[in-house]
């Protein structure tokens, strides 16, 4: 479990996060909604620890991050895995040589042991056939799928995942969200997700915490947030016409 106690964050003059707080739990999908610009990928990259912050905390399963000594840290960075938004595969690297990239900087494994690792990975995310191949010359789906399994090479405790869908089609984008759901139950791993996107949140949302000018505005389940009355959340998720009648029809058959 994830536990995040008012935390803040600025850059000079901005101040991005004013005071989140909320807790993750193993072996759920919890997912950061919320406008662009409304401090989702900061909130991530603070749990990352790519960023400090100014104040509050973050625990990771009872140990504080900022109390840990520089070895603490690192060791406790290696049991979170990240999918990026856009992938961020290295180009020049095969698949296989992409995922087994985490095993190289962070373990002593010999090449046979890397390749039988991210074989592991990669069948797990079902991609069987692509290990020799190029980033540039596989769909962008796949390149998820790649990002995924990088993620996942070294059994991590905690999986974050930015925008893990931005960019693709409505049925893939449904495909890779199911992946890091079915991923984060069968190794109870905690997950945090950034997203915009409502069919992740109708598909996966176990747990939704939505920012507005780095705030927390609300937070709650996939099958609660249909029926809150909070405007800025309705505002967000019925920007879209089809959720506007899914409401209405919410609203008839409870009238
Ligand atoms: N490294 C940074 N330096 C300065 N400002 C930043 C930095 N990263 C993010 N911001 C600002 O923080 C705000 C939130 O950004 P971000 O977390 O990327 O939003 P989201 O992911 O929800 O779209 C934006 O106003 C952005 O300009
Ligand atoms: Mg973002």
């Amino acid at each position: 479990m994830i536990e995040v106690n008012n935390i803040h964050k600025s850059f000079g003059d901005t101040h991005v996060l004013k005071g989140v707080s909320s807790h993750f739990e193993k072996g759920k999908t919890n997912l950061i909604i919320g406008q662009s610009g409304s401090g989702k990928t900061v909130f991530i990259k603070c749990l990352l620890g790519l960023f400090s912050t100014d104040e509050g905390t973050i625990s990771y399963d009872g140990k504080i991050y900022s109390e840990l000594t520089g070895d603490e840290q690192r060791d406790l960075r290696q049991e979170m895995g990240m999918v990026f938004q856009g992938s961020a595969l290295f180009d020049s690297m095969t698949v296989e040589g992409n995922v087994m990239f985490p095993l190289g900087m962070f373990t002593k494994q010999s090449k046979s042991e890397m390749q039988d690792r991210a074989n592991i990975v990669l069948k797990r995310v079902n991609l069987i056939d692509a290990h020799k191949k190029f980033p540039s010359e596989i769909s962008g789906g796949m390149q998820k799928r790649v990002a995924i399994a990088r993620a996942i090479v070294m059994n991590p405790k905690y999986l974050f995942c930015d925008e893990p869908n931005s960019g693709l089609d409505p049925k893939t984008a449904i495909l890779i969200d199911n992946l890091i759901h079915e991923i984060t139950q069968e190794y109870d791993i905690t997950t945090v997700i950034n997203t915009h996107d409502m069919n992740s949140v109708m598909e996966i949302g176990e747990k939704i915490i939505f920012l507005k000018n780095g705030l927390k505005e609300w937070e709650g389940s996939n099958k609660e947030i249909f029926k809150t009355d909070n405007e800025a959340v309705t505002d967000f998720v019925y920007s879209s016409e089809l959720f506007k009648k899914v409401r209405q029809m919410y609203i008839e058959e409870r009238n």
